[in-house]
């Protein structure tokens, strides 16, 4: 009897062990979004997000607006944003001047939707991903801090920072 159940309590960890490797392995290439049905399924595949969310395209200056809001993207709080008018920029994070050049819409997206996909310590909100989260004010749980076609907006705004 004892003995069955220890084999049980093994093959139990054992499997847990396999999950975990499978988790660990495929987790990062299977979508996250999926994870939170309310959210739209995206793939995460070498560092960057292919598919765009939407399939109405990215409004460049709908994007500005967002990133340049303090209801939207905050982004300004920690990036320089080129043709910022008065607005007091942040310096945490790298100017977004040229960014356009240096990264291609797919990674843009990722970095959007995720960071710490990308640097697993970043302090970068993730800003469509809801699950997983510390601290969350009550009014903001479950929802992502960016909609899915504000990601696209704010994509296809920094796409035009090729400078
Ligand atoms: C709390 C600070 C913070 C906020 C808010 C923030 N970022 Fe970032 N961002 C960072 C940091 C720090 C990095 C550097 C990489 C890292 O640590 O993940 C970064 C990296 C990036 C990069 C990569 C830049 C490069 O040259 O590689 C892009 C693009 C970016 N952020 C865009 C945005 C946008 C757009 C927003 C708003 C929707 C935003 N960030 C909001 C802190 C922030």
């Amino acid at each position: 009897m004892a003995g069955a159940v220890i084999q049980l309590n093994l093959y139990g960890q054992w499997q847990r062990a396999v999950l975990g490797a499978c988790a660990a392995i495929f987790g990062p290439v299977l979508s996250a979004g999926a994870a939170d049905p309310s959210l739209v399924a995206f793939r995460v595949e070498g560092g960057q997000i292919r598919a765009p969310l939407t399939s109405e395209a990215g409004d460049p200056a709908r994007g500005k607006t967002a990133v340049l809001s303090r209801d939207g993207g905050n982004c300004f709080l920690c990036h320089s944003v080129p043709d910022a008018g008065e607005t007091p920029l942040g310096n945490i994070g790298p100017p977004l001047a040229g960014v356009g050049k240096r990264l291609t819409a797919a990674q843009l997206r990722l970095r959007l939707v995720d960071s710490t996909r990308i640097n697993r310590n970043s302090v970068m909100p993730a800003y469509y991903r809801t699950k997983g989260m510390r601290n969350v004010a009550p009014a903001y749980l479950g929802k992502p801090l960016l909609t899915a076609q504000q990601v696209e907006d704010v994509v296809a705004y920094l796409l035009t920072l090729r400078n």
